[in-house]
């Protein structure tokens, strides 16, 4: 590390899944060095102590909880995540990686229905909170069912109406033949801090957000594309 701060490191609680590999990219740019042997092992802490930095690589839904209850320091989570958790953190910086879109999607006939007036309606998602609050504006009464995964499956089972799912490339809802009807949000990676962490090391806080700020300014001069894990292939 150029600067000396604190002798503690700051904590990084990184995403497991399709966020984990530009994660490690960025922080290999920042000089963490052995990080990628992330990828091929299962220990759950990682230390870089010569940047002052150590990681946890945990579920994408609990990074806001680790930051939130200052178990780590700060953490690297999709805004979609952000938002249905609603965890008390500072969100400072959005990390232009791993955009994708919140929406609602179903058999292509239901294009043509009013769901105003559907008497029941089910919506199959990872994201119940979100899917409630759209249903509410929409005036649309709608009763979720709340998955861990592959909800593209629950129209064709009869489980779910519609879904409420993360796109990328538009592979799964093809696959599974079903078609967009509606957006939700778009997200992103963003960096998240603990409020505490925030004031009491700002000083090393902001000389952290300076240097992910120069290399993704450097890997966007070189052009090159962080490598975002396709949806389809992550957690
Ligand atoms: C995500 C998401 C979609 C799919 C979208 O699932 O929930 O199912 O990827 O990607 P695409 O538009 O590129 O096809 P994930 O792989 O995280 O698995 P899961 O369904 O088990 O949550």
């Amino acid at each position: 590390m150029s600067e000396t701060f604190s002798l503690a490191p700051l904590s990084v609680a990184l995403p497991k899944g399709r966020l984990l590999h530009p994660c490690l990219e960025l922080f290999q740019g920042l000089g963490c060095v052995g990080l990628m042997g992330i990828l091929s092992s299962r220990r759950l802490v990682w230390e870089e102590l010569e940047q002052g930095l150590s990681f946890m690589v945990i579920r994408p839904t609990d990074v806001p909880i680790y930051v939130e209850h200052g178990a780590a320091d700060l953490g690297i989570v999709g805004r979609d995540v952000l938002r249905e958790e609603q965890r008390d953190v500072y969100e400072p910086m959005s990390l232009g990686f791993g955009q994708c879109r919140l929406i609602v999607a179903g058999p292509p006939d239901i294009r043509d229905e009013n769901l105003h007036l559907r008497h029941r309606l089910r919506v199959a998602t990872k994201y119940p909170r979100l899917t409630r609050q759209h249903f509410l504006k929409q005036g649309i009464s709608a009763e979720v069912v709340s998955l861990s995964g592959s909800v593209e499956l629950a129209p064709q089972v009869g489980l779910a109406d519609l879904v409420v799912d993360m796109v990328d490339t538009g592979r799964t809802l093809r696959e599974n033949n079903l078609v967009e009807i509606d957006e939700i949000m778009s997200s992103e990676a963003c960096l998240i801090v603990n409020r505490a962490s925030h004031k009491l090391r700002l000083k090393e806080i902001n000389h952290l957000m300076k240097r992910i700020a120069d290399v993704i300014e450097k890997f966007k001069v070189q052009g090159s594309r962080f490598k975002v894990q396709s949806l389809g292939e992550g957690s």
